[in-house]
């Protein structure tokens, strides 16, 4: 879990509640998720109603299960759409409309205007969904999480010596989690979204080797990084029992990612916060003293 400041500061909180009054609820979807926790939070500390919701979470809700869905949506205002599965995300941008969401932010990610809709089905269409809604909206295009390599895919990897991936050597400015949360409340609380993608990334692009290398630094031991053909990846994953649309999605990301598709570091972090993304270095340190690699 990650440690969001509890003591906001007073321009902050101005800049999260501006144009929305607090007893307008804001639904989280993804809610338990890397992003969804802290968009609540965030969202929590500055006064905001907020209904995270997920299928384990405090508000019950599954894709799978339309019966789920109007009771989550009933009354909100605006929705953070983190995509469910390629076929419901239009159906339930409409539904949310249908039930009084005025504004609709959905986490994508960095390059998609460059894929075609077989790479990333869910997330162009949850795109569309949004942008197609006929009210107020936003897209989040995101780099790959700092948090990839804390919490999630590369976490085990690394604790275990060795990070291998498809890379070609390229770089990519990663992006931490409470950027995009910040972001993505900022957007959920504005009046007026001008209906725009926004390209969130870290403040300088970093190979994986050398991202690996600060992981490595900072908890005091030896991790290699291994520069995977893609053929040897697909082993890897398979080997490891990933299998069908995840691992489809696996091995797209790192074909953009090759093609330099998410490079370029972005300024979406300072447009919309008017401050500077937090590095990856910081984000090593702190995970570090947390024993993440241990
Ligand atoms: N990781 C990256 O580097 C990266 C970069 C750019 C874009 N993205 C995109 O970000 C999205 C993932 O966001 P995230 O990382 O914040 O989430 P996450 O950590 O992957 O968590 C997934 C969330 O979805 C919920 N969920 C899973 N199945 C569900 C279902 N059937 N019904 C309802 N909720 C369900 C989970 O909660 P429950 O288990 O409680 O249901 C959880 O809250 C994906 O679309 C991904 O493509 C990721």
């Amino acid at each position: 879990m990650f440690r969001v400041p509890s003591a906001m500061s007073r321009a902050r909180r101005r800049a999260l509640t501006e144009g929305m009054t607090n007893n307008e609820e804001i639904v989280v979807l993804g809610g338990t998720g890397k992003t969804g926790r802290l968009v609540t939070r965030t969202l929590r500390e500055a006064g905001h109603r907020v209904r995270p919701a997920s299928r384990s979470g405090e508000t019950r809700f599954d894709w799978a299960d339309q019966s789920s869905w109007p009771a989550v949506l009933e009354g909100a205002r605006a929705l953070y759409l983190v995509a469910g599965p390629a076929g419901l995300n239009t159906l339930l941008a409409a539904r949310a409309v249908e039930a009084g969401v005025r504004r609709l932010v959905a986490l994508s990610g960095r390059g998609m205007e460059h894929c075609t809709p077989d790479m990333f089905p869910a997330m162009t269409e949850a795109e569309a969904a949004v942008r197609e809604s006929g009210v107020e909206w936003a897209i989040i295009r995101a780099n790959n999480f700092h948090q990839n390599f804390s919490q999630d895919y590369w976490q085990e990897p690394l604790r275990a010596g060795r990070l291998a991936l498809p890379t070609a050597g390229v770089a990519e400015p990663f992006v931490d989690t409470r950027d995009i949360a910040e972001v993505a409340a900022a957007l959920l609380t504005r009046d007026g979204l001008d209906g725009r993608a926004y390209d969130v990334s870290g403040p300088r692009a970093l190979t994986f080797a050398e991202a690996v290398r600060l992981v490595a630094a900072a908890a005091g031991r030896r991790i290699d990084f291994v520069d995977l053909s893609p053929e040897e990846y697909v082993a890897e994953l398979r080997a490891e029992g990933v299998a069908g649309g995840e691992l489809a999605e696996l091995v797209v990301t790192f074909e953009v990612l090759r093609a330099g598709r998410l490079a370029e570091p972005a300024d979406g972090v300072r447009r919309v916060l008017g401050r500077e993304p937090i590095a990856f270095e910081t984000f090593a340190k702190e995970e570090a003293a947390k024993g993440t690699w241990s």
